[in-house]
């Protein structure tokens, strides 16, 4: 499962790239509002980033306008996805989109019928939001589970889990197949920590510094290689 990162603030696009994890990004009105700039800016600068898809959502309501929104998106950066809402006119608006070539990621999918009917829009994406139904009391395990099922495994679109509130959805989406996660900063820190990783380090570290010729010993050699690399 590829992962992406969750966002519209470009610090913290730059923080998690460098750890060489992300092959794509998402964003959203909300994301987006957050910060200070001409969001133009800020989907260019993530899209340079990850060198992967980035997605920006566009925001009218009625499919021309959408349509018109999605061109402009695309036009700010070749690996641009336009994020379109599900609805009729959302359905509307990704065919037409996505008959110009442009890749879409259908938001906000809520069922396996709402995503049938988005893998046949032409839909590249199909997002669907884990936290958001678990915020109701609906199982988002049950309804993702449905959704990759339901678009069989040769399916065209890809199964995006969105709304990651912790690691266990993350782990949760990738055991029922999705092609794509999409995760916050914070989220993509909480998969970082494991008790027995963090001293396991610290052992190593002291176990090594009780043998300080050993210590030299690596220095030296780093250096040797480090010459013989110039
Ligand atoms: C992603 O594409 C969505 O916009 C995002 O994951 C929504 O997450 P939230 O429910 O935490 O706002």
């Amino acid at each position: 499962m590829k992962l992406f990162i969750d966002t519209g603030s470009v610090a913290e696009v730059e923080e998690i790239a460098a750890w060489g994890v992300l092959s794509g990004a998402t964003t959203n009105p909300t994301l987006l509002a957050k910060e200070e700039g001409d969001p133009g800016d800020s989907i260019r600068r993530i899209c340079e980033l990850v060198d992967g898809p980035v997605s920006g959502e566009v925001v009218s309501e009625d499919a021309r306008s959408m349509v018109a929104e999605g061109r402009a998106l695309a036009g700010l950066d070749d690996r641009v996805v336009v994020k379109v809402p599900f609805s009729e006119e959302g359905l509307a608006a990704t065919r037409e989109l996505a008959s110009d070539g442009i890749p879409v990621n259908e938001t906000l999918v809520f069922s396996a019928a709402q995503a049938l009917l988005t893998v046949e829009a032409g839909a590249t994406y199909v997002s669907c939001f884990m936290g958001r139904l678990d915020d109701i009391s609906i199982d988002s395990e049950a309804v993702l589970g449905e959704i990759v099922e339901a678009l069989g495994p040769n399916r065209d679109a890809q199964v995006l889990a969105a709304s990651m509130r912790h690691p266990m959805h993350v782990v949760i989406a990738a055991k029922l197949g999705c092609e794509v996660a999409t995760i916050p900063a914070k989220v993509l820190k909480a998969m970082l920590a494991h008790p027995l990783t963090e001293s396991g380090i610290a052992r190593f570290a002291d176990d090594w510094k009780s043998r300080p010729e050993f210590g030299k010993w690596l220095r030296g050699l780093v250096e040797e290689s480090t010459a013989a690399q110039r």
